[in-house]
């Protein structure tokens, strides 16, 4: 066993576990935080993907001794519409891009980190920044749709501050 120290949505957390456990486990058994989910569980469709430092990682490839000092957040702990993700989710309703819902844990913190990297991305970008994390559902049209809102929406709003 070992002690780790890390931040988890927002809170500094410490816990003894041991350190080959897979964060997804650690996550989903020791903190009931079951948003990430696994899919492949061998980091091919993105179902479990977490923020780490702020960038998206598969939770299902990590080991437990590699949270240490970082800071994770999962989509339970993304804020309300007043900040971004939440306006990823809420588009994601908005435009038909939920379905089974089994992706969109993982989507939506993949199209947070891509927004982080580029604040107007085109849809070829949207595309490329999801392809990682597959969706059996939705045939990723109305993903990407949400994502373009959400991108108009930035876009609109950059407008008003500068005018
Ligand atoms: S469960 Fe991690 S990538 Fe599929
Ligand atoms: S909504 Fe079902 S896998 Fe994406």
């Amino acid at each position: 066993m070992i002690s780790l120290t890390f931040v988890l949505n927002g809170k500094t957390t410490t816990i003894e576990t041991p350190p080959d456990r897979r964060v997804i486990d650690l996550l989903r058994e020791d903190f009931s935080l079951t948003a990430a989910k696994e899919g492949c569980g061998t980091g091919e469709c993105g179902a479990c993907t977490i923020l780490v430092d702020g960038e998206s990682r598969l939770s299902c490839l990590m080991l437990a001794a590699q949270l240490e000092g970082r800071s994770i957040t999962t989509v339970e702990g993304l804020e309300g519409e007043t900040n971004r993700a939440g306006r990823i989710q809420a588009a994601f309703i908005r435009h038909g891009a939920v379905q089974c819902g089994f992706c969109t844990p993982g989507m939506v913190l993949a199209v947070s980190d891509l927004l982080d990297r580029e604040s107007m991305p085109d849809r070829e970008r949207i595309r490329q920044g999801i392809n990682g994390n597959l969706c059996r559902c939705t045939g990723y049209q109305k993903i990407v749709d949400a994502v373009e809102a959400v991108v108009s929406e930035i876009r609109g709003r950059a407008k008003e501050q500068n005018t």
